[in-house]
C-alpha cells in the first residue's frame, strides 16, 4: 500500500490567497474523536484488540469547517463546547489548523462532544456521537449571531445540532439573504419550511431515503437513477439537492439542471469524515461563485482524497491539490 499524505500541518497551499472569494459561516457541531482502528468490526458481545487508536478533532461542523478553510473560503465558525480538556484540546487544534476561535463558546459545566469510532481495515466506520455541548447551540445563540450570519455568503450546518436550531437558522439564513447549505447528517426530524431553503441540501443515500429521495430506491441505484430522483426532488424537497454516494461519486440538482460526477477510483484507508470534506469543499466553492457543477466535482475530488489518509481535518487536502484532482482551473471568484 503506498504511504498516506501526511497533511497533519494542514498544508493550505496557496489558500490563503483565495480568502476574500468567499465567505462561510459554519454553525454547527463539534466532537473530540476517539478512533480504534481494527481489522473487522466486533460482533455484539464479542471482545476485540484494536491495532491502533486516535484522538482527535472531529464533529461534522468542525470538519467542515476545516475543509471549507482548506479549500479556500474565509470560515467563521460557531459553536459550543464544554469548559473541559477536550475543549482546550479542539480550541488548540482548530487554530493550529488557522481557524479563529472567536465564535467559539466554552459552556460552563458541559462536556464538550465525543465521537466514539471504530475504523475497520476495509475503510468503513462505525460512529457514535454524545452531543454534549453541542446541545447548548440553541436558537437564542442563533438571534445572536444575526450580522455574522446576514454578512456570509453561504451558512453551513449539520444534522448533529438540536432540530429546532437547525429550523430557526435555516429561516434566519433566508431572511437575511445568505445561502443556506444543510447537511442533514445524521438524519434528523427538520420541517419541510425549513429544508425547503436548503440551497442545496446536502445528503448521503441513507438522509436522501430518511427525507423521502428515493424512498423505494434499491442499492442498486445507480449514479444517473440518483440524479434523476434528486432533480425531481427541486422545489419540492429543497431549492437545489446533492446527494453522495460513497465510491460512486455524488449527484446535483437545481432548478438548471442535474448532474453526475462519478468519483475516481482509489483505496479507501478511512472513509471518516470524507463526507465532510466533501460538503465543506462544496460550501467554499459555491461561495466564491462556481455553479453547482463545478463545486460538485471539486467536492467529489476533495472527498475522493480524504478517503486515502486516516483520519478527519489531517485528511484534507489543499485546494491546489483539490482542482488539480478536479482538472479544474484556479481563479478567486467565478462570479
Ligand atoms: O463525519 C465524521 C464525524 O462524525 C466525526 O468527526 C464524528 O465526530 C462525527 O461527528
Amino acid at each position: 500500500m503506498p504511504p498516506e499524505p501526511d497533511r497533519s500541518r494542514s498544508g493550505l497551499g496557496d489558500a490563503e490567497d483565495h480568502r476574500a472569494a468567499g465567505r462561510v459561516v459554519v454553525i454547527g457541531s463539534l466532537n473530540v474523536d476517539s478512533t480504534s482502528y481494527v481489522d473487522a468490526f466486533p460482533a455484539p458481545g464479542e471482545t476485540i484488540l484494536a491495532r491502533g487508536f486516535e484522538v482527535a478533532l472531529g464533529g461534522k461542523g468542525a470538519n467542515q469547517a476545516v475543509a471549507a478553510h482548506v479549500a479556500g473560503a474565509r470560515v467563521e465558525f460557531v459553536a459550543c463546547l464544554g469548559d473541559d480538556a477536550s475543549g482546550a484540546f479542539a480550541c488548540d487544534t482548530l487554530e493550529r489548523l488557522g481557524l479563529s476561535i472567536a465564535a467559539v463558546r466554552r459552556i460552563p459545566n458541559a462536556s464538550t462532544g465525543v465521537a466514539q469510532i471504530t475504523v475497520a481495515e476495509s475503510g468503513e466506520n462505525t460512529i457514535i456521537v454524545t452531543s454534549g455541548a453541542n446541545l447548548a447551540l440553541t436558537p437564542v445563540l442563533i438571534d445572536a449571531e444575526r450580522e455574522r450570519i446576514a454578512a456570509a455568503t453561504v451558512v453551513l450546518t449539520q444534522g448533529e445540532l438540536a432540530v429546532a436550531t437547525i429550523e430557526h437558522l435555516a429561516l434566519v439564513s433566508n431572511e437575511l439573504g445568505a445561502r443556506f447549505v444543510l447537511n442533514l447528517a445524521p438524519p434528523a426530524p427538520v420541517a419541510a419550511e425549513a429544508l425547503g431553503v436548503a440551497d442545496p441540501l446536502v445528503l448521503n443515500e441513507h438522509e436522501a431515503r430518511a427525507v423521502g429521495i428515493g424512498t423505494d430506491a434499491p442499492g442498486s441505484t445507480n449514479l444517473d437513477e440518483w440524479r434523476a430522483l434528486a432533480a425531481s426532488a427541486v422545489g419540492a424537497v429543497a431549492r437545489s439537492v446533492v446527494v453522495t454516494l460513497g465510491a460512486a461519486g455524488a449527484v446535483a440538482a437545481d432548478a438548471g439542471g442535474s448532474w453526475a460526477a462519478p468519483a475516481p477510483r482509489v483505496t479507501a484507508v478511512d472513509t471518516t469524515g470524507a463526507g465532510d470534506g466533501f460538503t465543506g469543499t462544496l460550501a467554499a466553492f459555491l461561495a466564491e461563485g462556481r455553479p453547482l457543477p463545478e463545486a460538485l466535482d471539486l467536492a467529489v475530488a476533495a472527498g475522493a482524497l480524504a478517503v486515502q489518509a486516516r483520519g478527519t481535518v489531517d485528511s484534507y487536502a489543499p485546494r491546489v491539490e483539490v482542482l488539480a484532482a478536479a482538472g479544474v482551473a484556479d481563479r478567486a471568484s467565478a462570479s
